[in-house]
């Protein structure tokens, strides 16, 4: 088969570098990749926003099938637009990645269902959001609506706080997504993924993960895409899990069948875990970045039958091949992000560090320069491992970094210590 990916990341390796495992690929591109993806792949130059342009490229490179890696090109109905033009696609449709793109709307569909999720109310004015805020009190939650690069989330511990939030998104600080607000009551417990891959009718869940997003050790500074992820999620155990498929994953997806807008694809549910039940933090229509870094490592070559499964709506005759084991990835990032950071850097020891089934260096932003790689973004490598257990995952990881030389990245040292202590 000619596979083509869409994207740029860490997410992206990780889902070409297991399509590539499985002999049923011939030739695999990725639009617009990395430096890192272009040595398991072709790197095609292509505008994937652009839905008429990727069906063109799809009739030019007799594209059998097409997996759609970020948010922004379903939202943008990238996905319904190869559907049309008759190309097997793994990713919903626009309608559909409402779930991720309107946190109004998948607030709405949790009503429908009796998703168990945070109390909320919907805001289109500052003045009734702000009433709203004073009468119900803090800690309290501002959302903006729509899809905001994973910014438009302030979880507010005091009034002040949750007002000027409101301020912010209201004042066009999100621009679109700010237009509405969602207003949620702050939720305690642990927070766990899981991603389960449906075709709209049947569900299969593929795996769950845990990531950290502050920036530095014991999950403090400031808010970032990810600096890490470990699989499974100890806190989310098979009981959890399942009552999570029952009360939450599989009402959603009846519900948006049952609207005429079934979800085809991978539906990532962020769960927050208290007294052995899950509740719905939000919905992201498409894999987790680095979660499928983790994920990926895990499964291996049978991915890409799982994702043609999905796309063909088969995946009821679908199950996953469970190895009993642990993956961990770390993210090296540039000094400085999630603030301000330098590109351009040299990378050196790459060559050093092992690749194999247990051991992988996902690239999340870098670039080729003369032949070196270079930083190109804030999160720049994912340096992935797989192990017996989640010790054995992490100490792997962490000496492959002491391959590395680049003195301008860093790592936090401490990813997976809640599961580890
Ligand atoms: P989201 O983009 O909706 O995942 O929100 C980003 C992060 O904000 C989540 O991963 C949680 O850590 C936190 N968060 C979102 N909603 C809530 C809530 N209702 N209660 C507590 N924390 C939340
Ligand atoms: N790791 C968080 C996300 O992919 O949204």
């Amino acid at each position: 088969m000619n596979i083509l990916i869409l994207g740029s990341g860490g997410r992206e390796h990780a889902l070409a570098w297991a399509v590539k495992q499985n002999p049923k690929t011939d030739r695999l591109i990725v639009a617009p990749g990395n430096a890192g993806i272009a040595q398991l792949a072709e790197c095609a130059d292509l505008d994937i926003m652009d839905g008429a342009a990727v069906v063109g490229f799809c009739e030019a490179n007799a594209i059998d099938f097409v997996i759609v890696g970020p948010e922004a090109p379903l939202a943008a109905g990238v996905a319904d637009a190869t559907r049309a033009a008759g190309f097997l696609t793994f990713g919903p449709s626009a309608a559909a990645a409402q779930l991720e793109a309107s946190k109004g709307f998948t607030k709405a569909i949790c009503d429908a269902c009796g998703a168990p999720t945070a109390a909320y109310a919907r805001f289109d004015q500052a003045a009734a959001a702000k009433d709203y805020v004073r009468a119900t009190g803090a800690p309290i939650v501002v959302k903006a609506d729509g899809l905001a690069a994973g910014k438009g989330v302030i979880v507010a511990m005091n009034e002040a706080e949750a007002l000027s939030a409101i301020d912010d998104m209201f004042g066009g600080e999100f621009g679109a997504a700010g237009a509405e607000v969602v207003i949620e009551e702050f939720m305690t417990g642990e927070e766990a993924s899981l991603f389960v891959l449906t075709d709209g009718v049947n569900a299969l869940p593929i795996g769950t993960a845990q990531d950290h997003k502050r920036v530095g050790d014991g999950d403090t500074g400031p808010n970032t895409g990810g600096m890490g992820a470990y699989s499974p999620a100890p806190v989310l155990t098979d009981e959890i899990t399942e009552r999570a498929m029952r009360e939450i994953v599989l009402p959603t997806i009846a519900e948006m069948a049952r609207r005429g807008t079934p979800f085809q694809g991978v539906l990532y549910a962020g769960l927050m875990i208290k007294d052995a039940q899950g509740r719905l933090v939000e919905y992201n229509a498409r894999f987790g970045d680095p979660e499928t870094q983790v994920l990926m490592l895990r499964l291996g070559a049978q991915a890409l039958d799982l994702l043609l499964a999905c796309a063909e709506g088969r995946l009821n005759s679908a199950q996953v091949n469970w190895a009993d084991d642990h993956a961990m990835t770390v993210v090296m990032a540039a000094k400085g992000y999630p603030g301000a950071y330098e590109k351009g850097s040299v990378i050196n020891g790459l060559d050093r560090m092992p690749e194999d089934s247990r051991h992988m260096t996902f690239h999340a932003g870098t670039a080729s320069e003369d032949g070196r790689i270079v930083s190109n973004g804030g999160r720049v490598l994912n340096i992935t491992a797989r192990g017996a257990t989640l010790e054995e995952a992490r100490n792997r990881a962490y000496a492959m970094i002491d391959h590395l030389n680049w003195p301008e990245g860093f790592c936090r040292s401490d990813i997976g210590w809640r599961a580890l202590s």
